[in-house]
């Protein structure tokens, strides 16, 4: 059984207070509180089982090594990825993302090839194409959601043209929580032999992911979102991709040998892995993804999906709140806007002072913004340690920016 308060007992920030009030913490999206047992395991690296990996012949460089390469093996599982060699270890989302433009797609991009996207991309799904668009003519071909925010898998293929090279789309939106169909887009997309790079930085943080499934090349995700540290990260490549790429940062580690003339490289996936490593937040990053593991990715999202239907129950009732994204099978954030005089800013400030935690802004995705018309909204973002009492408790606050602002 979920038992949602003996796992809020698990996250040692959930028992504090902001402004008063006990802390409802609905930034999740931005980025997830962390677990006991990772705080626990990243104190003990540094207390008793640091060193630097892959370096040393002694016992704590051995010790070190062995716990974080274990970490490969863990986002494997937790990724459905048959093999630990086929992760890349990344400080992040982003560095993976940028991983794959400068070093699977830049020495591919010829000028005037195409890169399909979708709208609901991040800053991070966007800016690594640009670069290739500024510096190599790459173009980006930019496939709009429907009008519930969802994305329509035919449409995305219906943009594939002779000169798309690869198709970058995100599993859920972070402002507004669509799930995208990334199976049905790679699949159809494979019969026209084109790569697919899923963002799945809050796509694998609110369900099970089997990349095996997905039939995806790149799987990109990021540890902190995932109840992880910061600074730790993956992406799963596909073995024909990853033999396609050339390395991309260059240092310590991912090299065999260096000579004043010449160098030759690591086997990846080290290859792809310059310098000294985050090594504590790659081990705490591994001990998050257990602990999903353990709770079951199948009962977080079961979980999340009563916090969202509940959710939407509620705000049904409220004819003054605007909710960005309406698809039935969304996950449960939450991009809100109030009828009135109400800047997402005000809002976010008068649930601060409630104690609860909320994004504004444009939540790094201007283009879905434009598309949508807005400038900023506010963000509520749920986790598997919310409640329906949490719910209620936005709504409560919502209601009274509704009465200050209206
Ligand atoms: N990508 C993070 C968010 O959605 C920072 O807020």
């Amino acid at each position: 059984m979920y038992d949602v308060a003996r796992i809020r007992a698990d996250f040692p920030i959930l028992g504090r207070e902001v402004n008063g009030k006990p802390l409802v913490y609905l930034d999740n999206g931005a980025s997830a509180q962390k677990p006991r047992v990772v705080i626990d395991a990243m104190t003990r690296a540094f207390e008793h089982e640091y060193a630097n990996v892959h370096r040393g012949l002694h016992y704590l460089s051995n010790l070190a090594t062995d716990k974080y390469e274990a970490v490969r093996g863990i986002v494997a599982r937790f990724l459905g990825a048959p093999d630990p060699d086929q992760i890349v270890f990344t400080s992040g989302a982003t560095e993976a993302i940028n991983l794959v433009s400068y070093a699977w797609a830049a020495p591919r991009f010829q000028p005037g090839d195409e890169i399909v996207l979708s709208v609901l991309e991040h800053h991070a799904n966007i800016v690594p194409w640009h670069f290739l668009r500024e510096r190599q003519g790459a173009v980006l071909k930019w496939v709009e959601p429907e009008a519930d925010g969802s994305l329509d898998p035919q449409k995305l293929i219906a943009a594939i043209g002779p000169r798309t090279r690869l198709v970058a789309v995100t599993q859920m939106s972070n402002v507004t929580g669509a799930r995208v169909d990334v199976a049905a887009i790679c699949g159809q997309a494979r019969q026209l032999g084109v790569p697919v790079l899923v963002d799945g930085s809050q796509g694998a943080v609110h369900g099970p992911v089997s990349v095996a499934d997905i039939g995806c090349d790149f799987f990109a995700i990021t540890g902190h979102k995932l109840y992880g540290p910061s600074g730790s990260g993956a992406i799963w490549i596909a073995p024909e991709r990853m033999a396609e790429m050339r390395p991309f940062l260059g240092g310590g580690d991912m090299i065999r040998e260096v000579t004043r003339d010449c160098v030759s490289y690591n086997d990846p996936p080290m290859k792809f892995e310059a310098g000294t490593p985050g090594i504590v937040q790659q081990i705490g990053m591994g001990v998050a993804l257990e602990y999903l593991m353990a709770l079951g990715m199948d009962n977080v999202a079961a979980h999340e999906a009563d916090l969202r239907d509940y959710a939407n129950h509620r705000f049904s009732g409220l004819n003054w709140l605007n909710i960005q994204g309406t698809s039935p099978d969304k996950g449960a954030i939450y991009s809100l806007t109030l009828d009135g005089a109400a800047h997402a800013h005000d809002i976010s400030t008068v649930l601060d002072k409630k104690g609860i935690a909320v994004r504004a802004g444009t939540h790094c995705a201007m283009p879905l913004m434009t598309h949508l018309g807005l400038t900023a909204t506010c963000r509520a973002s749920f986790g598997l340690y919310n409640t329906r009492e949490e719910v209620d408790k936005l709504i409560e606050a919502l209601e009274l920016c509704h009465e200050l602002f209206a």
